[in-house]
């Protein structure tokens, strides 16, 4: 049985949600570790369209188990608003198939007014993510387990931070709404809270098929993506360690590229496109953001970054996503290096114009598509196992099994 760990290898939105809900069918366990209602992973299938944010994408497939794991910040109102709305598609959602680890940190209404009020230089999403990080490296985090044994009344009133723009009197309701939006959700929340350490050691030591599923991506790793235009989480391989405390020998650890390059919030990009290009592949790849909907910035395809993402994480398995979006372009720029001022160094490749999102073959993918993925295999010294070419199950080109 087999380990596998999926991470984003750019700005995130490369199109993690697909991938992770194709492999869920036939995972036991799937794991998200790091980050929290700050990701958007989107997922389509058939009629439906989904987005997830905290829930791990093994919900959507209906048979394995689901982990939240200790190196989350879980928002709890933004997560039972998550399973009530799946809930309408009738999509179970219980404490049988969904623990949330009681180390995971708890995102309270507090965060997410600082983040709110302070996000704004990064262009955060607003989703109190920084600011329960920040706590939990200040030691005065507030844990699942506060809630279980009921200190966490006292741990949130420790948590008035030196909130400059809150008067004392502001300072008191915000405590007062935090504890009341907790005690309202206390008893749904309980049974969902215990001991993943132990479920994931357990299962990736047992005969199972684990799926450690990354949200956002490399480059927006607070160690080492473009900081300070960072999230406030490693996104990278070692978060998979620490996110879950448990050690896992991957069978597979998978990169998951967007064809081209996107990202939302500020921070550098070298290869965006401020031009009427950049407006259409935002359109045609209906590049908004999942979770705040911001227009994402686009750009192309930058292989040195990608490169340096294979360094850190290992990655000994390529998904390519969202090739269909570059039909139409004459000439297809990839960066393959950065000068001294950071500037992108590019070759040409030549574009296609045939319609490949139905193609349902690798072979019979155009010449010159099938050249421009030779050409990132090349560069990677890595075959693309999966090719994805629109957001539907049956738009994807498996050549390699994953599994
Ligand atoms: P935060 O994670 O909300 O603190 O935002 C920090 C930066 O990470 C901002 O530029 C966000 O737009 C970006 N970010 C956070 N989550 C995602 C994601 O899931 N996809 C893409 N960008 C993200």
């Amino acid at each position: 049985m087999s380990n596998l760990l999926i991470l984003g290898s750019q700005w995130g939105d490369e199109g993690k949600g697909k991938i992770v809900d194709l492999l869920a069918e036939k995972a036991d366990l799937v794991i998200r570790f790091q980050g929290g209602a700050n990701a958007g992973h989107t997922v389509v299938a058939g009629d439906e369209k989904f987005v997830l944010h905290q829930l791990p994408s093994g919900v959507l497939s209906g048979g394995c188990f689901n982990v939240i794991g200790n190196g989350c910040v879980v928002d709890p109102n933004a997560l039972m608003e998550e399973i009530t709305a799946i809930r309408k598609s009738g999509i179970i959602v219980s404490p049988r198939n969904l623990l949330v680890s009681a180390n995971a940190h708890v995102v309270t209404r507090l965060h997410k007014l600082i983040d709110e009020k302070l996000g704004g230089t990064i262009g955060t999403t607003g989703r109190g993510i920084g600011p329960c990080y920040s706590q939990k490296a200040e030691r005065i985090g507030l844990r699942f387990h506060d809630l279980l044994d009921g200190s966490y009344k006292t741990k949130i009133r420790k948590q008035t931070p030196k909130l400059d723009f809150l008067s004392l009197r502001d300072r008191g309701t915000v405590m007062k709404e935090s504890i009341e939006e907790i005690e309202e959700l206390l008893d749904i929340l309980k049974p969902y809270i215990g001991d993943t350490q132990q479920v994931i050691s357990r299962a990736v030591s047992g005969k199972k098929n684990v799926l450690f599923e990354g949200a956002q991506g490399t480059m927006l790793d607070v160690d080492h993506g473009t900081y300070p235009f960072v999230t406030s989480s490693n996104t990278t391989i070692g978060a998979a360690f620490t996110g879950t405390g448990v050690f896992v020998e991957f069978n597979k650890r998978i990169a998951v590229a967007k064809a081209f390059q996107t990202r939302v919030g500020k921070g550098p990009f070298p290869t965006e496109l401020k031009t009427a290009l950049g407006n259409k592949l935002r359109t045609v790849g209906k590049e908004f953001g999942a979770t705040t909907g911001r227009p994402r910035r686009c750009g192309w395809l930058d292989l040195k970054l990608l490169k340096d993402s294979f360094m850190i994480n290992g990655f000994n398995y390529l998904i390519l996503t969202k090739l269909d979006c570059l039909t139409g372009i004459e000439k297809i720029k990839v960066a393959i290096d950065h000068d001294e001022s950071e500037r992108p160094i590019y070759v040409e490749l030549p574009g296609w114009t045939e319609d490949i999102s139905d193609i349902g073959n690798f072979a019979k993918l155009p010449k010159s598509c099938r050249d421009y993925i030779a050409y990132i295999e090349e560069f990677l010294k890595i075959d693309a196992g999966v090719i994805s070419v629109g957001p539907d199950r049956k738009q994807t080109l498996i050549r390699r099994k994953i599994w």
